[in-house]
């Protein structure tokens, strides 16, 4: 790493989205017993949530169902108010708006949703789709030849050639991978800094997953897009992320570098995850299986006071009932917002494992 790009990861220069404590509450319909009893009730789906989209990195968000994923992909999309907190692009604070200032908005940051069938309309043609999104962000060129050349330069970003192929299909004349192909190039129309891909290949069979992901890549570290790659599967964050976050009822309790998080998980949920993760190279005994513990994520209406997983952790302590965790550090960069993890610094922490660990970092170091 040279001096310069130090100095950018340092200063977080090179972010290029963030959430600052971003928090959103879907209220209730109120029932005759709320008005009685003046009560306001809402769905916690997302409570503090903080975090750095860099550019050329992929971060993984992972969780399992309704944990408040596809709200935090949404509320970066701008596409619904804050109940409190900040965005940033660009460093500069997102003033949430709409018409011009929110097309702005999505020049920089778009999202690609699971469903591409569900996000293309049947009715129309590949060169329509992109057509229009080019035409929408300014970029189709002055002439026929121009937009002919931009149709085609999408297509090749995504691995469809030859593009002539492609640009007269409908959706229904293409393999899902090729749909899902498609939305992307129609998110490249924009020329955007920001992909945010709400699990992108979860819709698609196995065989073509692989190829989805490895496209994103290339846009990556081709266009160094910022990605957050949103998934239920926390072996595909290792693989395709660069950072992985851990989200569980609403708030994120983990991250760090993808290769960390998924082979020495800090927190009890990751763990938890990680062991439930269908792997045919481990096979979980019995007695493992029940330490990791079992039961139902908690009601986001009334959630759990305390740590939100509590009800279910196998290593809950007496203040995890009471007392919300904050973010603790430990080694190269990982995090857990977690009670066993007060007062461990990131030495010790780093000691109490395997020495492979303490002999890379010594390398980080050294170098
Ligand atoms: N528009 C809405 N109005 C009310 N509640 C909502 C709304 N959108 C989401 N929720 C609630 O917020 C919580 C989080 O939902 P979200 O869709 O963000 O979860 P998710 O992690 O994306 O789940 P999945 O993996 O199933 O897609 C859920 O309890 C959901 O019911
Ligand atoms: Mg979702």
């Amino acid at each position: 790493m040279t001096t310069d790009q130090s100095e950018t990861v340092r200063t977080g220069t090179d972010v290029v989205l963030e959430a600052r404590g971003v928090t959103k509450h879907f209220p209730l319909r109120r029932t005759a017993r709320d008005l009685f009893a003046r009560k306001r009730r809402s769905v916690h789906a997302v409570d503090d949530v903080s975090l750095r989209l860099r550019r050329g990195t992929v971060t993984a968000l992972v969780g399992e169902s309704g944990s408040g994923k596809s709200t935090v992909a949404r509320l970066l999309a701008q596409l619904y108010p804050l109940t409190s907190g900040e965005i940033r692009l660009g460093g500069e604070p997102v003033v949430a708006g709409r018409g011009r200032s929110f097309r702005r908005y999505v020049r920089r940051v778009q999202l690609i949703f699971q469903d591409p069938f569900a996000s293309l309309n049947p009715v129309h043609t590949v060169r329509y789709h992109l057509t229009r999104a080019l035409k929408i962000h300014d970029r189709a060129g002055s002439g026929d030849k121009e937009l002919e050349q931009a149709l085609a330069d999408l297509l090749n970003r995504v691995q469809l050639t030859p593009p002539q192929q492609f640009l007269d299909k409908f959706p229904h004349e293409l393999s899902g991978g090729q749909r899902q192909r498609v939305a992307i190039a129609r998110a490249l129309g924009a020329d955007p800094q920001v992909l945010l891909a709400d699990e992108p290949v979860s819709m698609l069979d196995v065989s073509i997953r692989l190829g989805v992901l490895n496209l994103l890549r290339d846009l990556k570290e081709r266009l160094h897009l910022a990605i957050l790659y949103i998934t239920h599967d926390i072996a595909s964050a290792r693989y395709f992320a660069d950072t992985t976050l851990v989200m569980y009822a609403g708030r994120i309790v983990e991250g760090g570098d993808s290769e960390t998080v998924t082979q020495r998980p800090a927190h009890p949920y990751t763990q938890l995850l990680i062991a439930s993760a269908p792997d045919p190279d481990r096979i979980v005994a019995q007695e493992e299986q029940e330490e990791t513990g079992t039961g139902e994520p908690p009601s986001l209406i009334a959630p759990p006071a305390g740590c939100r997983f509590h009800p279910r952790c196998p290593k809950a302590m007496e203040r995890c009932r009471t007392e919300l965790p904050p973010r603790f550090d430990l080694a190269d960069g990982q995090w857990a917002a977690c009670w066993l993890y007060e007062g461990v610094g990131a030495r010790s922490y780093e000691n109490e494992g395997t020495g492979t660990r303490a002999s890379a970092a010594g390398k980080e170091v050294s170098r």
